[in-house]
């Protein structure tokens, strides 16, 4: 059924441009209409106005936003939402002194995720998974990729991913699935890394293309994990199966990730808290996004990307929480929003641009989602009257969500 929002204070996040990505100094621009209404055919946002304008209601569901702000949802590009248990022993690891990358070695990190994925059922790891799709549905997020990388094995790799496709089936937000089998090597390959690869892309993409479990493949890109060259072997392979790539590159080290990324027109090279000048002058000019997770530098305590610097070279840039048990335990993107302004120095307008039409370029969804545009999907949220736009990154833990609409459906 139609849905008519009306007496909306301030519709954020608009265009009509027909842009798929908005770069540089456009990003610190959101357009904006205020005193609004906005209608939706049941799916779609069909038209929007000013109050003057209001169409007639009959046979239409309604909202009244009582002057509240009309955000679009939140993209979030880049999350490993599928795993089983937590991981707060490495979390105390961690306080007492341990890295990221001395826990993997001893066994722990992703390894320790594969164990006790391995021993988990799919109902239970659903049943686990959709706790944590509510909690980023009741934030604001519209649209989500979730990765799978904690099988490790044939077997269970297509068993996260066919949970990925039962969220994807159940789920009142979108979904998209990437394979992330060259997350870290299996513990059946320890010390046989280049056999694993083959693993990878003889067996598991084939087998998990046959089911069409994936949209896109990834692979850990970096010091300790994967080597540029393998990461070029596996995309190559990914795209004979039509998955686009999207690389963790740079977390680490400058892996090599990023260039290896461009050069094979990745959708998106993410983390990227290790960059250079070289790396930003090869994503200038490529269709690759370059996608931040502050979510990840503040939970480990390392330097954060240098957001300002690429945007100040003209870049695109998107944001995502990277929501998984080692690095970024939590989904929140509205907070992943006030650390890209805080710690990076992003403005608000950048940050919303950023995690909104941006983190859908980097899905290639940015046609369908990601700005508050006639004939897009109509996901889009509804908070209490704001001061300012500036309001949300500021306050970031205050509650302001009143109404979400998902997909045309009221599921708040
Ligand atoms: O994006 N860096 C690689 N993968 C994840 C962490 C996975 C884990 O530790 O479980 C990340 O940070
Ligand atoms: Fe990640």
């Amino acid at each position: 059924m139609n849905l008519l929002v009306k007496n909306i204070g301030t519709i954020a996040g608009i265009d009509e441009s027909g842009r798929t990505r908005v770069s540089g100094k456009a990003m610190d621009d959101v357009a904006m209409l205020e005193n609004a209404w906005l209608l939706t055919d049941g799916v779609r946002i069909k038209d929007y106005g000013t109050m003057d304008t209001l169409p007639a209601e009959e046979q239409c569901e309604a909202i009244d936003a009582q002057g509240g702000w009309l955000f679009p949802s939140f993209c979030d590009s880049h999350t490993h939402i599928v795993y089983a248990g937590s991981r707060e022993q490495e979390f105390l690891d961690k306080i007492n002194g341990l890295s990221y990358e001395e826990i993997a070695k001893r066994g722990g990190g992703i390894l320790n995720s594969a164990d006790r994925l391995h021993d988990t059922s799919e109902e239970e790891l659903y049943r686990q998974a959709m706790e944590r799709i509510d909690e980023v549905v009741a934030m604001g997020t519209g649209l989500v990729e979730i990765k799978s990388g904690y099988g490790l094995t044939l077997e269970d790799e297509l068993k996260i991913l066919r949970v990925i496709r039962r969220i994807k089936d159940t789920a009142p937000l979108d979904v998209r699935a990437t394979f992330l089998g060259a997350h870290a090597v299996g513990r059946a390959y320890r010390g046989r890394q280049g056999e694993y690869v083959e693993h990878v892309c003889n067996d598991m993409i084939p087998a998990v293309a046959k089911e069409g479990l994936a949209d896109y493949v990834d692979v850990f890109c970096d010091r300790g994990f994967f080597t540029p060259g393998e990461t070029a072997r596996i995309i190559a392979k990914g795209a004979e199966y039509g998955l686009r790539a999207k690389i963790h590159a740079n977390e680490l080290a400058v892996s090599g990730g990023v260039e290896v990324g461009v050069a094979h027109n990745a959708l998106s090279v993410d983390h990227l808290e290790s960059m250079g000048d070289e790396q930003i002058e090869a994503l200038s000019g490529s269709a690759t996004m370059p996608t931040m997770l502050p979510g990840c530098a503040f939970f480990l305590g390392i330097t954060y990307p240098p957001a300002r610097k690429m945007i100040d070279a003209g870049l695109a840039v998107a944001l995502a929480s990277d929501y998984n048990p080692g690095t970024a335990p939590s989904g929140n993107m509205r907070f992943v929003a006030s650390l890209a302004c805080i710690k990076m120095k992003m403005t608000p307008a950048e940050a919303l641009n950023a995690a909104t039409l941006n983190s859908a370029c980097a899905m290639g969804e940015s046609r369908d989602f990601g700005s508050i545009t006639r004939g897009k999907m109509a996901n889009f949220y509804i908070t209490r009257p704001l001061p300012s736009l500036a309001f949300m990154p500021y306050a970031h833990q205050t509650p302001v969500i009143e109404h979400i609409v998902l997909k045309g459906k009221i599921v708040k």
